[in-house]
């Protein structure tokens, strides 16, 4: 069972920021998730390096664009170390195989590629042509609202329009889009498809792949930049893991990736894309994050106040995967000291605490453990269930169901009180039952909290193993232990500034 993901590919014009980190965590949890469910996962991110944008970026810091792009790519490799993210491969679009796949698929779509004259404007932050039917009096780009660049040139064009049926069977009959509420907003947009530029003169643009032999042409940086997600798996040759399961994109380029993208393939004869998660946009006070509002969330300097693992629950716990959200440092400040430091950390603390005080030797089994007023079972289905549909919002939800039920199962059955009144039998089998839940809890934390996870598991005697489908996901998370050898987690979190 294989299991393709995929993220954007990030601009190297800047360093990465939250908005940034929040697609590629997400990608990672269902990396995770799915390696836990026993596929044979294939994690891509990369750099989109060429092009425009780049290219002025590079101007305005005195380097070349490839200087610029050395420099900046390191700084995402240097956060995804930071953040805990598994890919399997780094992509990035100066690499000598993907400009020969870009050329490549070129020459087999020539087809469906014509000379023509483009006029209307180009939005360079966005790397978008704008024909002027869609702008209004303001002149600016109607996706982020800056200055737009009139252009008159002569470039190639892509026949999309030719794609328009294709496209919309593929689309509806497939159910790719994801959420469900973006369908519609893409299946619209196809109504109105035109053809589209897929080259500038290079007298324009220095910076990119040339079209194979029209060396006066650069590739248009969308479409060499699309073509990622199969130069990085084997194309032109054989790419067994090709279709990708999902591309995990922002709102922002979903109709690249839903539009242009599935007809490129349809002309190349390739197969398109299984899904499209398009996921909402972290802002700051109700504003976009962008350097001349001082706002930009740096999630560098966020792990070293919260850590990685709050950073990545934080993002996924506040808001459903889909929708927009606000950020703030008292909501993730809250949500640390609220869930992370009392709820999950006392809990984790509390029972390896005792247990390894009072049970050095390990906490047996002596009977199958049964909790009458929750249904665990059900919560794990749940959540697995919830977990295919990255539906992280509602995974989280029920994990927390089992985190309060475990807390208040503590208070309420109090070992330490059985200790101390000489019931050793029951002590060792409620310390047992906190031990099968703490168990359940690492499982179901592992993909949002791999470090906490991974630490729990350790002190606990839990082994995170590979399941061999989801069925038997379900059955190692619930599997209950002969025994838990327990000792004393420490402070997974600690309080902010104590
Ligand atoms: N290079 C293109 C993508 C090419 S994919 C073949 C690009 N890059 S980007 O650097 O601008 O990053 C795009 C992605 O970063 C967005 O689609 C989104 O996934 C993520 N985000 C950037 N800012 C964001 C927020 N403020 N909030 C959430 N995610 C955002 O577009």
């Amino acid at each position: 069972m294989k299991f393709y993901v995929t993220t954007p590919i990030y601009y190297v014009n800047d360093v990465p920021h939250i908005g940034h980190a929040y697609t590629t965590i997400a990608a990672d949890i269902i990396a995770r998730f799915k390696r836990m469910a026993g596929y044979d996962v294939f994690f891509l991110t990369g750099t989109d390096e060429h092009g425009k944008k780049i290219e002025k970026a590079a101007q305005e810091k005195e380097m070349s664009p490839k200087e610029l792009a050395d420099i900046t790519h390191k700084r995402f490799k240097e956060l995804w170390e930071v953040l805990g993210i598994s890919y399997d491969k780094f992509i990035r679009t100066t690499d000598e195989e993907h400009v020969e796949a870009v050329k490549e698929f070129w020459r087999r779509i020539r087809a469906d590629i014509y000379k023509s004259k483009y006029v209307g404007w180009y939005c360079i932050p966005c790397e978008v042509f704008v024909p002027s039917s869609q702008i209004g009096e303001s002149e600016n780009c109607p996706i982020c609202g800056r200055p737009l660049e009139f252009v008159e040139e002569e470039n190639h064009f892509f026949s999309l329009s030719k794609y328009k049926e294709r496209l919309k069977s593929y689309l509806t009959e497939n159910d790719v889009i994801k959420p469900d509420f973006r369908k519609s907003e893409v299946l619209n947009a196809i109504e109105e498809l035109q053809d589209i530029s897929i080259s500038r003169p290079r007298s324009r643009v220095g910076w990119g792949i040339a079209v194979p032999e029209e060396e006066n042409f650069i590739i248009y940086v969308w479409f060499d930049a699309l073509i990622n997600y199969i130069s990085a798996v084997g194309f032109p040759g054989v790419m067994s893991i090709w279709p990708a399961d999902v591309h995990i994109v922002g709102k922002d380029i979903l109709k690249f990736h839903a539009i242009v993208w599935p007809a490129m393939l349809m002309a190349a004869g390739v197969e398109p894309p299984k899904q499209i998660f398009a996921h909402g946009w972290w802002k700051v006070r109700g504003q976009k994050m962008s350097k001349s509002l001082k706002n930009v969330v740096d999630p560098f300097e966020l792990v070293q106040t919260f850590g990685r693992d709050a950073v990545r629950f934080f993002l996924f716990r506040e808001i459903p995967f889909g929708n927009d959200g606000d950020f703030s440092e008292d909501l993730i400040e809250r949500r640390y000291e609220s869930e992370l430091v009392k709820d999950l950390g006392n809990l984790f603390l509390r029972i390896s605490r005792f247990a390894e005080t009072n049970f050095p030797d390990g906490v047996r089994k002596r009977r199958t453990p049964s909790f009458p007023d929750i249904n665990i079972e059900q919560i794990v289905s749940g959540w697995i269930e919830r977990m295919s549909a990255f539906d992280f919002y509602s995974a989280l939800n029920l994990l927390f169901q089992v985190v309060s039920y475990a807390n208040r199962f503590a208070d309420q059955k109090a070992p330490w009180k059985l200790i101390k009144a000489g019931l050793y039998e029951e002590t060792e089998n409620v310390v047992y039952d906190l031990g099968y839940l703490v168990k359940i809890i690492v499982f179901m934390l592992y993909p949002f909290c791999p470090f906490t996870s991974e630490v729990v598991a350790e002190k606990f005697g839990v082994k995170i193993s590979n399941a061999n489908g989801e069925n038997e996901l379900k059955e190692l998370i619930l599997q209950s232990y002969e025994l838990f050898k327990i000792s004393s987690t420490g402070v997974l979190f600690p309080k902010i500034g104590g």
